[in-house]
């Protein structure tokens, strides 16, 4: 397994691949690995012959105020993981390679941006695109596996796939959880030890709201409330939002019907964490 800083260097790399017909599979990360981007990480690599992924803590998907420079970063711990996983790059740019300094044109999706957790995190979504966009252009992809505990990001990033014509097949992984059904998160480490007691509360309250589906219940602001009151029972829990919508569009909806998820973002303390579940 190699490590590649350079954008030249990798797009070399990829060239002799693909001109030997093998298949490049990539999965993008910010690191501090966890089983969550391993078992995605196991998916591409079990889907093509080439596996790349990259490690890059993107700032232009933080906010001015948000954990940029904490965010928790271990490049040997990650370096370990992805070489036992079976990585063949992890293409680890520094923040001058990815963005010059006249750096001005992003991508952004205009409907999906600003909902769910984009309508506290303004321009995290349109951070997001942008980079995703240029790795893309980098790596050249044949596909790229994103996992479904950012559900937003992961329906964004298919919008803008169908939309700019990428030619990349977009692959989602299901949620890791801790034992006690906490979402693995690089984030989790944030938390206190008051504040990891609560937060498996999270995943209760989808739990507990996808049986009442499951049993008949259609009503999304009955549903709604169940975890709002749920979530709202342990001390500690702030609710940034509750919503349940639909799979295309993010539209909110009234009566539950399939492909409906319900998706959280709760605050313990500092830490912001995000869950989301199909009801159905
Ligand atoms: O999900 C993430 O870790 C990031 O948002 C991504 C997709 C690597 C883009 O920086």
């Amino acid at each position: 397994m190699d490590i590649i800083k350079t954008i030249p260097e990798i797009r070399s790399i990829l060239r002799k691949h693909r001109r030997a017909d093998e298949t490049i599979g990539f999965v993008p990360t910010m690191g501090y690995f966890h089983e969550g981007h391993l078992s995605l990480m196991d998916i591409a690599r079990e889907k093509s012959d080439i596996l790349v992924i990259s490690i890059f803590v993107n700032p232009t998907q933080f906010g001015p105020d948000e954990d940029l420079e904490r965010y928790p970063r271990d490049l040997e711990h990650d370096a370990r993981l992805a070489e036992e996983r079976g990585v063949d790059y992890i293409f680890h740019p520094d923040v001058d390679e990815m963005y010059s300094p006249n750096f001005s044109t992003y991508v952004k999706n205009l409907e999906l941006s600003n909902l769910l957790c984009g309508a506290t995190r303004d321009n995290h979504f349109r951070g997001v695109t942008t980079i995703v966009s240029k790795l893309f252009n980098i790596i050249n992809p044949d596909l790229a596996v994103f996992g479904q505990k950012d559900h937003q990001q992961a329906i964004i990033i298919k919008r803008m796939v169908e939309d700019l014509n990428f030619p990349v097949e977009i692959v989602l992984g299901d949620i890791i959880r801790e034992a006690d059904g906490l979402a693995k998160s690089s984030r989790n480490t944030y938390l206190n030890g008051r504040e990891r007691e609560q937060a498996p509360i999270i995943y209760q309250a989808l739990k507990e709201a996808k049986k009442m589906v499951e049993e008949g219940e259609r009503s999304a602001g009955k549903v709604k409330k169940y975890i709002r009151d749920k979530i709202d029972s342990v001390e500690l829990s702030e609710i940034e939002y509750v919503e349940i919508v639909e799979d295309t569009m993010l539209g909110s909806v009234d009566k539950i019907s399939r492909g409906n998820f319900a998706a959280v973002a709760v605050w313990f303390g500092d830490t912001r964490l995000i869950d989301n579940i199909i009801l159905l």
